[in-house]
C-alpha cells in the first residue's frame, strides 16, 4: 500500500451505514482496511455489490491499493495488522439484535467486541478511535437530550441499547487516557439514502411502513374518494416528534470528522433537527397509502382491547411504543457544526422524501428483492 495516505481500519462495511462511510472516506482520499466476516470470498462478493450500488468500483480501489479487505470478526478474531501504521479506527459494526436470545449477542459483539478493538487500539498505537453507537444510549428521557456521555446508566428497552450504552463507557475510560482522541456518533433511526431513497436494511420505519401496506390489502374495499378506511388508534401525541436520519448525511458526518482532525474528540449525534411530528407522519403515510380512519390515543388505552388490525400494527411495535409515546429533543450542535464547515447541510424530511423512500422501499418489495440482488 502507498506510504502517503492515511490508513483507517473500518468494521461493519458490509452493513447499511458501513458502506455509505467506506464510500466516503474513498471519496476523501484515505486508504481503508476493510475488515470483513469470514468467509472472505462470500464477504468480498457481497461488498462488491453494495458498493457498486452507490457508484464505488470496489476492484479499482483494491487495484490502486487505496482498499484491502482483510478477514476477521469480533471480539476474538481481529486482524494481524500487517498493512503497516493504522492512523484511526472507525468501529461501525454491530449487533442490531434487540434483546438476548442465548446466542450472547448483542453482548459479545457490541460489548466484548469494542473491548477486543480498544485493546487491538493500544497494541498497534492507534490513538484515534472513531465509534459508531446509537442516539438510544439515552434510554428514554424527555427533554433534552445533550451530546454527552450518559453517567448514570439510563432505563433501557431493549438489550441492544444497553449494550450500546456499556460500550460507550468503555470507550469513554479509553477516551481519557493519554493522548487517545475519542469521536462517537449516536444516529437516530437510519433510513434510506437521501436522493434515491436506496436502502439495505428494513427494519423499524419500514416494517411499520409494509404493515400499513397490508393493512391497506385486508381491511375494508375502497371508498369513493379512492381511500380505504381503516379504523385504527395509535399510541401518542399527534404533536410528538420521531426522528430518522438518512444514511448518507450520517456517514458524510463520520467522513468528514475522520478527514478533520478539529472535529474529533466529540459526541455527535447524528439526528433530525427538525424531525417530523407524528401527525405529520401519519397524514404522509396516510396519502401514500391511500388511507384514512387513523387518531391518536392515550397508549394505556391501546394496551388493553385492541382491534385486529391494532394487534397486526401494535404487536410488532411493542419495543418501540414508548419512544414513539415519549417527548424529546436530540441536541445536535456539534453536528451542525461538523456539517456547516464541512458544507454538508442537513436534509429534512419532507412528504416528496418519505414518498422517495417508500417508493424505494416498496420497489424491492420491502426488502426481499434487495435480499437476493445483494446474496
Ligand atoms: N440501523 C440503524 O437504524 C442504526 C441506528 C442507530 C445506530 N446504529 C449503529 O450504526 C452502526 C451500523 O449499523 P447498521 O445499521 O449499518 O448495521 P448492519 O447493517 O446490521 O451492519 C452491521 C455490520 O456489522 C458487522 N458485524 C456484525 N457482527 C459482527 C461481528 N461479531 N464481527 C464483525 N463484524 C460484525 C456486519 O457484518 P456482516 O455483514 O458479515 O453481518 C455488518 O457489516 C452500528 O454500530 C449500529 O449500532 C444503527
Amino acid at each position: 500500500m502507498s506510504e502517503q495516505l492515511s490508513t483507517t481500519f473500518l468494521t461493519g462495511s458490509t452493513g447499511f451505514l458501513g458502506h455509505f462511510i467506506l464510500r466516503d472516506l474513498l471519496q476523501r482520499g484515505r486508504r481503508v482496511v476493510a475488515m470483513l466476516r469470514s468467509p472472505l470470498g462470500e464477504s468480498s462478493r457481497r461488498l462488491a455489490a453494495m458498493l457498486r450500488r452507490i457508484g464505488v468500483d470496489m476492484g479499482a480501489m483494491i487495484e490502486r491499493d487505496r482498499l484491502l479487505l482483510v478477514e476477521g470478526s469480533m471480539p476474538d478474531g481481529l486482524p494481524r495488522c500487517e498493512w503497516g501504521p493504522t492512523h484511526e479506527i472507525v468501529s461501525c459494526a454491530a449487533s442490531l439484535q434487540l434483546l438476548s436470545n442465548g446466542n450472547q449477542e448483542p453482548y459479545r459483539t457490541n460489548i466484548d467486541g469494542v473491548c477486543r478493538l480498544i485493546e487491538w487500539a493500544d497494541r498497534h498505537e492507534v490513538t484515534r478511535i472513531h465509534a459508531v453507537s446509537t442516539a438510544y444510549v439515552c434510554g428514554w428521557p424527555t427533554g433534552e437530550i445533550p451530546e454527552t456521555f450518559h453517567e448514570i446508566e439510563p432505563h433501557f428497552q431493549t438489550d441492544y441499547e444497553r449494550s450500546k450504552w456499556v460500550a460507550e463507557s468503555f470507550l469513554a475510560q479509553w477516551g481519557r487516557q493519554n493522548s487517545n482522541v475519542l469521536t462517537i456518533y449516536r444516529p437516530s433511526f437510519l433510513v434510506g439514502d437521501t436522493v434515491s431513497g436506496y436502502t439495505t436494511q428494513f427494519n423499524g420505519f419500514y416494517q411499520l411502513a409494509r404493515m400499513i401496506s397490508l393493512m391497506k390489502e385486508q381491511y375494508g374495499g375502497v371508498e369513493d374518494n379512492g381511500l380505504t378506511y381503516v379504523p385504527l388508534r395509535l399510541p401518542g401525541r399527534a404533536d410528538d416528534r420521531q426522528n430518522f436520519v438518512p444514511v448518507d448525511f450520517a456517514a458524510a458526518i463520520v467522513a468528514a470528522c475522520v478527514n478533520k482532525p478539529a472535529l474529533q474528540g466529540r459526541i455527535y449525534h447524528l439526528t433530525d433537527p427538525t424531525p417530523p411530528t407524528n401527525g405529520q407522519l401519519k397524514s404522509w403515510f396516510e396519502e401514500y397509502f391511500g388511507l384514512h380512519g387513523g387518531r391518536f390515543i392515550d397508549q394505556d388505552v391501546v394496551n388493553g382491547e385492541r382491534s385486529s388490525a391494532e394487534s397486526l400494527l401494535w404487536e410488532q411495535y411493542e419495543l418501540i411504543v414508548p419512544r414513539v409515546c415519549r417527548d424529546f429533543e436530540f441536541i445536535s450542535a456539534n453536528t451542525a457544526a461538523a456539517a456547516a464547515v464541512s458544507g454538508l447541510e442537513y436534509p429534512t424530511l419532507t412528504r416528496k422524501r418519505m414518498f422517495s423512500l417508500l417508493d424505494y422501499a416498496a420497489s424491492a418489495r420491502w426488502g426481499q428483492r434487495a435480499n437476493r440482488l445483494i446474496a
